[in-house]
């Protein structure tokens, strides 16, 4: 008994040893009477996957699936999400076209939004290929018109910079439009432009093209044209890059490649931004030997600039062989190619190459139960969708490419960056700069670089934004170093991220774009706060402009209210500020006599934090004067009113919180008065005979003195506790004039004010007294 069970137990151990040919698997279990197999994918570089699954009406002729469209969206940490598209798309789609998979182009187009392709119609060749945008609840958010019949489309690197659509019409025409997920909204699609790219020689056709993104954000298409020799000397093919630039209003043609010899056939296989050092093309050359009918085909890697320079053109080995064909070849995260080709038994194989188009090693493939694959580049890995037995579950696999890790490297999501200062992506208060190390010599560029902060998961916050020309910038040694604005990591305990545009920095070598970091990627967290409590409010001035200056002296005094009651709507959210520490009714202002332009002040109080998890109203005043400072580089230029304000003033603290002093003052005496009145009334009670008035004369003693310590102490201050610096109003123009009531009039006011204060409680006090006496 006992041997038998041992020997069961060791043979199913190797059984599951011997099944799990693959470093992982994840299966994932479907109702087994919806039929459901799988039909497409998208992967995402971060790892995500997007899964098509259809239910075929025959399983031996796969042209026709149920109208439905199954999504399942699978996580890199393995969790997956199904999504059932319930928005009507025409019953053609799923039947009459001749190829299913030319239909449905499903991408993710951000970490909000998936791309549903389809045509408007049953007939591809004059319907509209058509896009659903949903959000990854399976929301319709929009539906786009790219243009007619089946086009290609091309999602760029970078989820910002959108994807572009693009269809050849005719022999000499190529049509395309570019698409971008709206700046000020990642939850919606805009239109950037559209267009046509023809042949430069008007005697030649194109044959292919390649569409690819471009360093500057923009695409390019290559163009393969063939031409009609008249002459033996002429060249047969030409091959043209077409740079569109980012906002897909330029075209920049240059001749990239020429040839007399009249191949059969030349085509490029694929091509790729090379962050930094041009973009690579695999160009295949098919030659015919017309006594054996038999045709080689040569690739060769071509190097070329942004500037339209050819830097390399070499010869690669792969399959030179006709009978082989390639598969797929990935562009490999770390530079290099995988090329997959078939091999016996329905497996998979295939070689490494270097980026140079050199042979670098055996691939070990994939069995003959993988139907298809992709390359994961966040850890090197490729996964593969097994085949499925039967409609119950599916199951896909992963398996590492080689053994070394780029896990390390992939931190950023950029090759090229090998190392970012704070190393453990910690911000403490002392936080001045952040530091980015590449792995060649760099020059700055116009791209930006910008800080957001994190609020409520899904919104973003900018902290600070420049660009890589901006004097905040230096580089040495292949690091650039980024100044850290005061204002800009002010949250304790909150999570930030840092975004680098493509051409934020150019190769130093080729002068060419290196790509930067998406947002939501390169993550810091501020450290814990530790500052003790902070209980004083804070009151300081900013300054207006010329233009500011010239806008409040136009406006009445109701809308001066408005003006102000605006502008700290928007300090609110710039700084940000909950809106109830900012003053809810208008403060003072007054013009600036040390300044030559005369130009306005405008007092803001900053009440302290309600909460211990805010911040104290003297850092909040700090970061007004940073966020002011670095005008162009913050949101204070984003604002219609916080954009008037003076960047060469900042923000300056004032001592002029003494009014609410006073009034705190008030409340103590008044509240002191009720106690003793308290205690003298429970005295009385207790013994009505004894000398109970006694204590209001002590008291009465007492606060007439500390009132006077209060009426010193003010008065010694306020001449500093007035507007720095504090002279006459000048009556210059009428409406200075009107709007003079909202003027702060100087000295004398405040003295009054503290005057009647004090004989106001002292009133108080003694009429009180004096009623209680009889
Ligand atoms: C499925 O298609 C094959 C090939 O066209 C055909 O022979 C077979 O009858 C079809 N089966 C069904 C159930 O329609
Ligand atoms: C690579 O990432 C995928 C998910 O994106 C995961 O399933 C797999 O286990 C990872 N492989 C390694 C070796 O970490
Ligand atoms: C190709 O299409 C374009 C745009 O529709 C048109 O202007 C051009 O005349 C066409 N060329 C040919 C050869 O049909
Ligand atoms: C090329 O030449 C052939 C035959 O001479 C002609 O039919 C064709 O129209 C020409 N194509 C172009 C684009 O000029
Ligand atoms: C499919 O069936 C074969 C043979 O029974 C089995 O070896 C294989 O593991 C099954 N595949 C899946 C994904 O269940
Ligand atoms: C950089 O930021 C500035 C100001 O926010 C903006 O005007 C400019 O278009 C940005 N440049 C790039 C390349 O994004
Ligand atoms: C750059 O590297 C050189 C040599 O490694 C070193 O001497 C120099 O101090 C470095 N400069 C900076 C700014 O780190």
């Amino acid at each position: 008994m006992n041997i038998i069970s041992i020997l069961f137990a060791i043979t199913s151990y190797l059984m599951i040893f011997c099944n799990a040919q693959y470093s992982t698997y994840l299966t994932h279990y479907e109702d087994k009477p919806k039929g459901l197999y799988f039909f497409d994918s998208f992967t995402e570089k971060d790892g995500t996957i997007l899964i098509q699954l259809a239910h075929y009406y025959n399983q031996t002729q796969t042209t026709c699936i149920l109208t439905d469209i199954h999504l399942r969206i699978v996580f890199p940490d393995g969790t997956v999400k199904p999504l059932e598209v319930a928005h009507q798309i025409p019953a053609s789609n799923f039947c009459s076209l001749k190829n299913l998979k030319d239909v449905f182009k499903n991408f993710f187009i951000n970490e909000f939004m998936i791309l549903i392709t389809y045509f408007d119609g049953a007939d591809e060749a004059t319907s509209i290929h058509t896009g659903m945008v949903i959000d990854f609840d399976g929301n319709l958010l929009q539906y786009l018109e790219f243009g007619v019949g089946i086009g290609k489309i091309s999602r760029r690197r970078n989820s910002e910079s959108g994807f572009t659509w693009s269809r050849q019409i005719n022999e000499t025409t190529i049509a395309w439009s570019r698409y971008k997920p709206d700046p000020t909204n990642p939850m919606r699609i805009i239109k950037l432009n559209s267009g046509f790219i023809t042949s430069p020689n008007p005697s030649s056709v194109i044959k292919s093209y390649k569409l690819f993104g471009s360093g500057n954000g923009g695409n390019c298409f290559v163009l393969v044209t063939k031409l009609n020799k008249t002459i033996a000397s002429d060249p047969a093919w030409e091959v043209y890059a077409n740079f569109l630039d980012e906002e897909a209003q330029n075209i920049f043609t240059y001749l990239i490649y020429q040839s007399q010899v009249d191949y059969f056939n030349l085509n490029f296989i694929f091509c790729r931004n090379s962050n930094g050092e041009g973009y690579n093309c695999l160009m295949q050359v098919e030659t015919i030997t017309p006594i054996q009918a038999t045709t080689t085909k040569m690739y060769y890697l071509l190097t070329f600039l942004t500037t339209g320079s050819v830097i390399n053109n070499k010869k690669v080995n792969i399959g030179t062989d006709a009978k082989t064909e390639i598969l797929s070849i990935s562009v490999l995260f770390n530079g290099g190619f995988l090329v997959i080709y078939p091999s016996e038994n329905n497996k998979k194989s295939g070689i490494f190459l270097s980026q140079n188009g050199e042979y670098d090693g055996d691939w070990k493939g994939f069995n003959g139960d993988v139907i298809q694959y992709a390359y994961l580049e966040h850890n090197d890995t490729v996964w593969g969708m097994l085949y499925q037995n039967d409609s119950s579950s599916w199951t896909i696999i992963t398996e590492p490419l080689r053994d070394r890790s780029i896990v390390e490297k992939y931190k950023h999501n950029n090759p090229t960056i090998l190392e970012t200062t704070p190393t453990d992506n910690v911000v403490r208060n002392d936080l001045d700069a952040i530091t980015i190390k590449y792995d060649k010599a760099i020059i700055p560029s116009y791209g930006n670089i910008s800080i957001y902060q994190v609020v409520d998961d899904h919104g973003e916050l900018l902290r600070q934004t420049y660009s890589g020309l901006s004097n905040y910038v230096t580089i040495a040694n292949d690091t650039v170093e980024i100044k850290v604005f005061k204002s800009t990591f002010n949250k304790p305990n909150d999570i930030y991220f840092i975004q680098i545009n493509d051409n934020f920095v150019n190769s130093k070598r080729y002068d060419e774009a290196i790509t930067g970091i998406d947002k939501r990627v390169w993550f810091l967290n501020t450290a814990m706060d530790n500052s003790g409590s902070c209980l004083s409010p804070i009151t300081v001035l900013v300054r207006l402009n010329a233009q500011g200056t010239k806008y409040l002296n136009s406006l009445n005094s109701k809308e001066f209210d408005k003006f102000y009651d605006d502008l700290m709507n928007e300090f609110s959210k710039i700084i940000p500020v909950g809106r109830s520490r900012l003053p809810a009714d208008a403060g003072k202002f007054q013009n600036d006599p040390y300044d030559p332009n005369n130009y306005i002040l405008l007092q803001v109080k900053i009440s302290p934090p309600t909460e211990t998890s805010d911040s104290c109203a003297e850092d909040v005043a700090r970061d007004l004067d940073a966020l002011i400072i670095n005008k162009y580089s913050t949101l204070i230029s984003n604002y219609p009113l916080s954009s008037m304000l003076d960047e060469n003033y900042g923000a300056s603290v004032t001592r002029e919180g003494w009014r609410d002093t006073l009034k705190l003052c008030l409340i103590y005496v008044v509240g002191g008065f009720l106690f003793v009145t308290g205690i003298y009334w429970i005295a009385r009670c207790q013994n009505p005979k004894a000398q109970n008035v006694f204590i209001f004369t002590f008291v009465v003693i007492i606060s007439d003195f500390i009132l006077d310590m209060i009426f010193i102490m003010y008065n010694s201050q306020m001449v500093s506790s007035l507007f720095i610096p504090r002279v006459p109003f000048p009556e210059t123009t009428r409406n200075n004039q009107e709007t003079a009531e909202n003027n702060y009039n100087g000295e004398e006011e405040v003295a009054e004010n503290k005057n009647l204060g004090k004989k106001l409680i002292n009133n108080v006090i003694m009429k009180m007294f004096k009623n209680n006496m009889r």
